[in-house]
């Protein structure tokens, strides 16, 4: 079903102590569809990511991921989604092939070898498959991770800032190859600062203190915050939301 939603979630809330740092997020993605997370450092996307993967238990709300109930199901959920953690997951002082066979087992990959073989390839890096990680520059270690995050062919991914201190010529590849997933059928969560990255989506999500303050296309938000671009839309929401709830 082309609308058939990959995330489909109500209420998301989070508590750490006294502190509410997810506060009743709302996000709904289509399958296939690529959205945007973007908000100040600290503002909950990390947080809300985790909870999306199964990988932290909401103190409120509710629904689905990939269909699967996110309260009862994050086990069936954690096999089914790709999640690139914000600082480089893998393993420096492993080589290049050791980390995509190591996460391979993690995940119980049927035909292990073939998979991290066509990995490989698809890489670009079968030459340098016994390199160490550690050696790689950010952009390829952004890539080692990301092919990581798909050996076990998950249906959505979940990116936590994939690209930062990524080179722009590294980054232009890393969102090619986004692209090329969604085209597949893949859904894609990513949160990023970038606003160039931000205008590559096909709808955003813009959250600062723990709440949705927009959501949409790029140039919805642009003509809802009556601002010249994005990042005066956004500047403009935060202010706001500075007001109403410091
Ligand atoms: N395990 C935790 N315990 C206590 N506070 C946390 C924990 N994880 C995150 N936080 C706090 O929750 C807030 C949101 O963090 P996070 O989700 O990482 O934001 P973002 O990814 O948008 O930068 C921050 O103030 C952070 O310090
Ligand atoms: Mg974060």
């Amino acid at each position: 079903m082309a609308d058939e939603l990959a995330i489909d979630v109500r209420g998301l809330t989070k508590r750490f102590g006294p502190r509410t740092v997810v506060d009743a997020v709302d996000l709904q993605v289509p399958r296939g569809r690529i959205c945007g997370f973007l908000g100040p450092n600290g503002s909950g996307k990390t947080t809300t990511i985790r909870m999306l993967c199964g990988l932290l238990t909401p103190d409120a709300g509710s629904g689905t991921c990939l269909g699967l109930d996110i309260q009862t199901q994050s086990a069936e959920i954690k096999r089914q989604v790709g999640y690139m953690t914000q600082r480089f997951g893998l393993y420096d002082d492993l080589s290049i092939r050791e980390n995509l066979d190591f996460v391979a087992r993690l995940f119980e990959v049927p035909d292990r070898r073939t998979s991290v073989d066509g990995a490989l390839i698809r890489l670009g890096l079968v030459q340098r498959q016994r390199q160490l990680a550690g050696t790689l520059s950010g952009g390829w270690k952004q890539r080692l991770a990301l092919a990581a995050c798909l050996l076990h062919t998950p249906r959505l991914l979940l990116l936590d800032e994939p690209t930062a201190g990524v080179d722009p010529k590294a980054r232009r590849e890393f969102w090619d190859e986004i692209h090329r997933l969604a085209d597949q059928g893949i859904t894609v969560l990513v949160s990023t600062h970038y606003m160039d990255e931000a205008t590559r989506c096909h709808a955003l999500c813009y959250i600062a203190y723990g709440k949705v303050l927009a959501f949409g296309t790029a140039a919805q938000i642009v003509a809802q915050a009556g601002a010249g671009d994005l990042e005066e839309a956004f500047i403009r929401l935060v202010g706001q939301a500075q007001d109403n709830f410091q």
